[in-house]
């Protein structure tokens, strides 16, 4: 069975993208910008975007989504405009998907928006991890949505994967079984498979994580919106050559590298996986390793892209999926990327004005990276937080760090554990956030 997708059969397919705005729902995004963002993903992922239809509507329709009028519109402008795919900017539910693939018959495909990023995921996985992460994604997400003209498609194009199409047109029928319930199956024993494997992975980075904790280097995550700028970010601070490219979700998989300060203390610094509106959730389950990571850090680097129209938007849906993954108690410090792009002086005032305690950058030509990295120091060495903490005794490695690197203010020995109050430098802080006993 293949492992991920990668195939760029569908280049330069047509693609006519949907929006909706549903209701009054209070979206991050407005429709256009949603809709341009859209037209990006479908760019990265190599179809070439052939116009674009809205709608506004009270409710979506529980049989089509945009309702049979307005499908059959669609129909007709993709026919004109000689569309291949319609690319729906939401994720369509099953059933919307099986009732939109009725209206248009084999002529177009329908696609949504968690199907391209998928796709994008797939593309460019490049480790193990990686692979089984967006494998387990996109099988998650087809499960329930195989239907009998997917199968045949699938096993007309010899079974093999596809950026809608996936491996499941293989396997022996049982007697009575259907080719559908054959490739349920196949799918339901596959993606019990690939978690366990993941189980496995998980448990490997959880071990070098302790590891990593007791060396006691602080950890610092790269967090920011795709694109925003996090690789070059850590190509200019460490040289690591980590993959930078204008696409969105050029890099999938955590990568590491250890940096100096001048005065020869050190940090670790990660990038990660870059954030999107609308994350798909088979994605942020499935991402769950990838993730975990950033949850772990001592301190966030919020990297922004000060110059894109969206900026407002893009920064809260970061804030947003931080709140998900439970990564949003730790400190962050936001980066304003990309200055050398600002041309008008008055409007970068204001940019800077808008993120009060902000840092400004250009990742890209190495400007204000040592106010950066002095500023991350400050955090990390000179900053102190005050703490009551009630620490289990199985916990000696902090309490004894606690001793060693914090100012002690009083110890109180209970029966279950050591209550320590007193002040621990930045670095620590997320460590002990856990047995915290006065939260604020
Ligand atoms: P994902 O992998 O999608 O999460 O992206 P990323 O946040 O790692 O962004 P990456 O470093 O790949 O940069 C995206 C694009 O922005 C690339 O074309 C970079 O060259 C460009 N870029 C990054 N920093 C700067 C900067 O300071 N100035 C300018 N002008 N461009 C930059």
């Amino acid at each position: 069975m293949k492992k991920t997708i990668k195939t760029n059969q569908y280049l330069s397919e047509r693609a006519l993208l949907v929006g909706v705005k549903i209701g009054r729902e209070d979206n991050l995004f407005a429709l256009d910008d949603s809709l341009a963002e859209l037209g990006r993903l479908a760019d990265t992922a190599g179809f070439e975007v052939v116009g674009q239809v809205t709608q506004r509507r009270d409710h979506p329709d529980p049989k089509t989504f945009i309702g049979s009028g307005k499908a059959k519109e669609i129909r007709a402008i993709a026919e004109e405009l000689e569309a291949d795919v319609i690319l729906f900017d939401d994720e369509l539910s099953p059933r919307h998907q099986r009732e939109l693939e009725e209206v248009f018959k084999d002529d177009v495909r329908v696609l949504d928006r968690t199907a391209l990023i998928l796709d994008i995921f797939a593309q460019h996985a490049n480790t193990r991890e990686g692979s089984l992460q967006v494998e387990l994604a996109q099988y998650e997400y087809r499960l329930p949505r195989l239907t009998r003209a997917w199968t045949h498609l699938v096993r007309q194009t010899g079974g093999g994967g596809g950026r809608t199409g996936g491996t499941a047109g293989v396997g022996l029928r049982g007697p009575g079984e259907t080719q559908l319930e054959v490739d349920r199956r196949v799918i339901r024993r596959r993606i019990s498979h690939l978690k366990g494997e993941l189980e496995k992975v998980c448990a490997h980075r959880k071990r070098h994580r302790i590891r990593r904790r007791e060396s006691r280097i602080p950890i610092i995550s790269l967090v920011g919106y795709t694109n925003a700028g996090k690789s070059t970010l850590l190509n200019q601070l460490t040289e690591a050559n980590v993959y930078v490219a204008d696409k969105l979700f050029a890099t999938l998989d955590p990568t590491t590298r250890r940096v100096e300060f001048p005065d020869s203390s050190a940090a670790l610094f990660t990038d990660t996986v870059g954030f999107i509106q609308k994350l798909p959730t088979t994605l942020v389950a499935a991402f769950r390793a990838t993730l975990e990571e950033i949850a772990d850090a001592d301190l966030l680097l919020h990297i922004i892209d000060i110059t894109h129209p969206q900026v407002h938007a893009q920064a809260e849906a970061v804030h947003q999926t931080l709140e998900e993954i439970g990564a949003d108690q730790i400190p962050i410090i936001p980066v304003l990327n990309k200055i050398d792009r600002l041309q008008d002086p008055d409007g970068a005032r204001q940019s800077l004005e808008d993120f009060p305690n902000a840092v400004a950058i250009s990742a890209l030509y190495g400007k204000g990276i040592d106010d950066l990295l002095n500023i991350v120091k400050k955090y990390l060495y000179e900053r102190y937080t005050s703490m009551e903490v009630e620490l289990p005794y199985d916990e000696g490695a902090l309490i004894a760090l606690f001793h060693e690197e914090g100012h002690v203010e009083r110890v109180e020995n209970k029966y279950k554990g050591v209550i320590i109050q007193g002040r621990i430098p930045g670095r620590h802080t997320t460590k002990y956030q856990p047995f915290q006993t006065n939260k604020n």
